[in-house]
């Protein structure tokens, strides 16, 4: 009896088990959790797209295992943080393909094969990544003739201004890029906060004006909409959406974290491009009081560990929301490096949360897989890409330094600057040979056949 109680017991499997205070025992950890991660990523295999997730290319998020355009975007950006962080770069290559394969027909991240339901919010998160590679030097593509990685995120900056609408409530991005997509009435706030902080990223790489001020004016509708409530303690209250058919008058009152997250970073940006404005600093203070308040002393969270406020404790999240713990934490940490005032406030709760998490991640086939319930000792015994980013953004969290902090074109970022769109590309020719001058020839005599034939063709007219 004793002896199959004890054969029988539960085997543990080889949860990850990280030494928080030894850097190693953390990229260890962060690199299992990468590549549970990874292993659901199939995109650069024969007859696969690259750059998208399973369900990737028509994605339900109520169902599990499908993942939209937008998410695996957002996975990348966070790889390039975790090769950042921990120096392992054996993922480079899949980023590289993925984010040039969906970089879209003109080199802004609006790819064709996504229009159906492409949001303003979804090309945010690609650029973002685009972003993220321009502030840590990420290799750029090995073949001369790709975009920069700073150009795609301009040429998104440059294809959204046009979308900017004032003929609605007073300003304000739609979510949907298109028309006709179901969800092109409402003004939601991810897709203005996503444009609020590509606009602010690229003030401080590029310490150019004009997209301080863009930021500058998205912020002020932003804060002047109906999204933004507080209640007598101060707290902000930052709604998803509004509805342009009833001239956003009634915002649609759910909280997200990377909501809060993404207007915190963008804030933090303009805070540090502006050399320390004690405006941007109010902003901050006040994202980040409520931030802490609704995302970690929401019980049953202690106060200390992440908890996604709307959705987790029930276990009623979506694809898209399980990731939402990961965007929070990885702008937690970059206001941490861009504000220093407050990285003593944010470290300690993000060090705690990662302890948390790094404990959750003992399930699935690998028996290291990550779930949600990080307040819990209790594994939810769901498992996906959400999960394991939210993770490997906390457990990443703990290895960032100050000295990590986004690179700009005046500290030292190489990416091409590239700000407004160019009729013909330039292209730098190799030196010819003769191959290529009999090739030459060849398109010379075909140019003017086609040049006479033309001209017979006006004569008939
Ligand atoms: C668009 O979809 C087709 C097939 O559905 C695929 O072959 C192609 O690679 C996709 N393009 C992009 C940019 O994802
Ligand atoms: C901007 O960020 C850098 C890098 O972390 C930091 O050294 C600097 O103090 C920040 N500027 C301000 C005004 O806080
Ligand atoms: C600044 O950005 C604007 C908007 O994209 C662009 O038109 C302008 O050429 C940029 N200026 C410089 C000096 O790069």
């Amino acid at each position: 009896m004793w002896k199959s109680a004890i054969l029988f017991a539960p085997v543990a499997l080889a949860a990850i088990d990280i030494s928080f205070d030894s850097t190693e025992s953390i990229k260890d950890g962060a690199g299992v959790i990468a590549r549970d991660l990874m292993s659901i990523y199939v995109g650069d295999q024969y007859g696969e797209i690259p750059g998208i997730l399973p369900g990737g290319l028509d994605c339900n998020p109520q169902n599990e295992g499908s993942y939209c355009w937008w998410q695996a975007g957002a996975m990348f950006g966070q790889m390039i943080n975790y090769w950042q962080y921990t120096g392992d770069d054996q993922y480079n290559d899949q980023i590289i393909q993925a984010l040039l394969h969906q970089r879209g027909e003109k080199n802004d991240f609006n790819p064709q094969n996504h229009s159906r339901s492409m949001g303003v919010d979804d090309q945010a998160f690609w650029a973002f990544a685009a972003l993220d590679a321009v502030e840590a030097n990420f290799p750029e593509s090995p073949n001369e003739e790709d975009p920069s990685w700073l150009s795609l995120a301009q040429g998104l900056f440059n294809f959204q201004t046009s979308l900017w609408e004032t003929r609605t409530c007073g300003g304000g991005f739609r979510w949907q890029v298109v028309s006709v997509n179901n969800g092109y009435n409402l003004k939601n706030m991810i897709s203005n906060g996503g444009n609020f902080q590509v606009a602010a990223r690229l003030a401080y790489i590029t310490g150019n004006e004009t997209y301080a001020d863009w930021a500058t004016m998205v912020w002020d509708w932003m804060a002047e909409s109906k999204m933004f409530e507080r209640d007598n303690e101060g707290l902000l209250y930052i709604w998803d959406n509004l509805d342009a058919d009833n001239d956003c008058q009634e915002p649609v009152k759910f909280i997200w974290s990377y909501n809060y997250g993404v207007l915190l970073a963008g804030a933090a940006y303009m805070y540090n491009f502006t050399d320390g404005s004690p405006e941007w600093k109010s902003r901050i203070d006040e994202i980040l009081s409520s931030s802490l308040d609704l995302y970690f002393a929401t019980p049953p969270s202690d106060g200390n560990v992440m908890i996604e406020y709307l959705c987790e404790e029930n276990l009623i999240c979506n694809q898209d929301q399980k990731s939402f713990k990961a965007y929070l934490t990885r702008w937690m940490t970059v206001t941490a490096m861009l504000v220093p005032e407050t990285w003593d406030i944010i470290m300690p709760k993000l060090r705690t949360s990662a302890q948390a998490a790094a404990r959750q991640c003992n399930g699935g086939d690998t028996g290291t897989w990550c779930s949600m319930q990080w307040w819990t000792n209790i594994p939810t015994g769901k498992t996906g890409a959400g999960e394991q980013m939210a993770a490997l953004s906390a457990v990443g969290s703990t290895l960032a330094q100050p000295a990590m902090a986004p690179l700009t074109l005046n500290t030292g970022a190489t990416s091409e600057s590239r700000p407004n769109p160019e009729p013909e590309r330039v292209r730098v020719l190799a030196p010819i040979t003769t191959a290529d001058r009999a090739g030459a020839a060849i398109l010379t005599i075909l140019a003017c056949v086609g040049f006479v034939g033309a001209m017979v063709w006006i004569v008939l007219e």
